[in-house]
């Protein structure tokens, strides 16, 4: 792999543990506020210590970040339509590279709709954007399967989305976790982060997914609202560390989410 790719990765993925915890701030771009991000400053600001990487769009990035963080960003550079629109899959490349690089991001990230009537679309735009990122030595991740797509949140379908993400030169997918996840993790050979999804009932449900995910074999997670819609957000971030980093059990550290709320 070229050296500023696995550099920039290891910007994300720490060496340490060879894992992440990604905080994904990016909902706006096609939810509008959503619950909780409304004030997006507000929100990202005292989660930012406890990330290993910001995924956000450039919007959110220069209005709501300060920019002497350290905090390694995934820019989202796809989009191009809204929830309420005709297809949440009719999205193309909303941010170039060379405003990547001038906003120093670690990776940019854009989502592919497999099974959709823009499939061949946002397939190019991936094997487009790689071609573009490529040479400057910028990470792609593959985001796959959103919003209404979530309905086919299961292993096939994953499985599918990912391995052809992985085979257009993806360096990193963005998945969900599903039943058989093992399956999606083994026939995609580059690594996994899982997206959190919609708020679940409990904290520990959350942290029973993100540790049933790492078992499986990804390397971390890329979430949001089980996070900042928690009640106590910094309380959860430090407690998805600690399953991701730590490898400490979800009940353990439900603890440790309870002593910092
Ligand atoms: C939307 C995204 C979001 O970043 C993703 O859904 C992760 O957030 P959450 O954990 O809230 O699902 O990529 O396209």
């Amino acid at each position: 792999m070229d050296w500023g790719i696995q550099n920039r990765l290891s910007r994300i993925i720490k060496p340490d543990t060879k894992r992440t915890v990604m905080l994904a701030v990016d909902h706006g771009y096609f939810l509008g506020p959503t619950h909780k991000l409304e004030n997006a400053r507000a929100t990202i600001k005292p989660l930012v210590p406890y990330a290993d990487a910001l995924m956000l769009t450039r919007g959110i990035l220069r209005t709501s970040v300060d920019p002497d963080t350290d905090v390694p960003v995934v820019l989202r550079v796809s989009g191009g339509s809204s929830i309420i629109g005709k297809n949440l899959s009719n999205e193309g490349i909303t941010t170039s590279i060379e405003e990547a690089i001038r906003l120093n991001a670690a990776a940019v990230a854009l989502s592919i709709f497999i099974g959709t009537e823009y499939e061949h679309q946002t397939l190019m735009n991936l094997a487009h954007l790689i071609d573009r990122a490529k040479p400057f030595g910028l990470p792609v991740l593959a985001v796959t399967a959103v919003g209404k797509e979530l309905g086919k949140r299961d292993m096939r379908f994953l499985a599918l989305s990912c391995r052809i993400a992985a085979e257009l030169g993806a360096s990193f997918v963005k998945t969900y976790y599903c039943d058989e996840f093992e399956k999606v993790v083994e026939s995609c050979p580059v690594p996994l982060v899982i997206a959190g999804g919609p708020k679940l009932e409990t904290e520990l449900d959350a942290l029973i997914m993100a540790r049933d995910a790492l078992e499986k074999g990804a390397i971390g997670v890329d979430m949001g609202r089980n996070i900042w819609q928690s009640p106590h957000p910094v309380a959860m971030i430090k407690a998805v560390r600690a399953v991701v980093h730590q490898k400490m059990s979800p009940e353990e550290a439900l603890e440790v989410f309870k002593k910092n709320k």
